[in-house]
């Protein structure tokens, strides 16, 4: 049977194996997918044993979606752009082939929501990995311009740099007063139960706020963003099984539906 599997450290968390296989079972197609605990310096090490074993393809989250880009020998022009690797596959030639579905799965997500990405201006929170690998398909979407706030204001600086002058950074304190349309949190703020320090004068035209990460209850960014009076906020499980979507249908060719695995995810999030 052709094998799957997520690479990550931790992975117990992962839900991806279950999505995974939820897609299997909605499309008919026959496979395994399992959650694979690499260890933090073998990445790579871990990836080639499970090649050796019949692996077809794989998922990689936290810590090494850098690693994965350094190790693939064949990079999309979308993981080029984001740094980072979420998929792996091997083509026919047996080369190793890194994707990059985070962005493509954020735009799914946005647009299954009815946004308006066609001229629409987005503030985006954080410079990390999950900020860099979204712009680009932003942009793609119709997004006319995005401007980057972080603390570090070099990082997001940085990645800025890496497209045109439709994407601009700088700090929180100095957030440019336009009409934002959509607000995107990708800092791991809500991780530690706190929100990125923004200035509500810029939610007055937000029609959504979106924040990356997801759980049984809203991030702290999107309770404030409801009680400030935006009218739709959304997280990112939407996000998560819109990318696994994306990577399920390069490697198996079928496009798996993302509503009826989401609400199911829904349902067991809140227990
Ligand atoms: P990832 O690859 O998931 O994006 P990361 O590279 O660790 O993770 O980036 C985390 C992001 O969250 C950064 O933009 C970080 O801001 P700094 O670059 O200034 O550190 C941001 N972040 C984390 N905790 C935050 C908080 N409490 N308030 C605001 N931003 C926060």
């Amino acid at each position: 049977m052709d094998r799957y599997a997520v690479f990550g450290h931790p992975i117990g968390h992962s839900k991806s194996p279950l999505i995974h296989r939820w897609f299997a079972e909605q499309t008919g197609q026959v496979l395994t997918y399992e959650a694979i605990l690499a260890p933090l310096d073998g990445f790579a090490d871990s990836w080639l044993h499970f090649v050796a074993e019949g692996g077809r393809g794989g998922n990689v989250t936290v810590p090494f979606k850098e690693q994965a880009f350094a190790l693939a020998q064949v990079l999309s022009k979308r993981a080029q752009l984001a740094g980072a690797v979420n998929t792996l596959y091997l083509d026919e030639q047996q080369r190793l082939c890194g994707d990059n579905t985070d962005g493509a799965g954020l735009v799914a997500d946005l647009l299954r929501q009815d946004v308006l990405l066609e001229g629409a201006n987005v503030l985006l929170l954080g410079a990390g990995g999950a900020s860099r690998g979204v712009i680009q398909p932003l942009l793609d979407a119709g997004a006319a311009r995005i401007h980057l706030a972080n603390r570090t204001v070099p990082k997001a600086q940085q990645i800025a740099q890496l497209f045109d002058s439709r994407v601009s950074a700088g700090s929180y304190a100095e957030v440019p007063k336009e009409r934002w349309h959509l607000l995107i949190n990708a800092t791991s703020s809500g991780l530690q139960g706190e929100r990125p320090p923004l200035h509500e004068q810029h939610l007055e035209y937000c029609q959504l706020a979106y924040d990356m990460l997801y759980g049984a209850e809203p991030t702290p960014f999107l309770q404030w963003c409801h009680q400030q009076g935006v009218p739709q906020t959304a997280d990112g499980l939407g996000m998560l099984v819109s990318q696994a979507a994306e990577s399920f249908t390069i490697w198996r060719g079928v496009q798996p539906e993302v509503e009826p695995v989401l609400l199911k995810l829904r349902e067991l999030l809140r227990g």
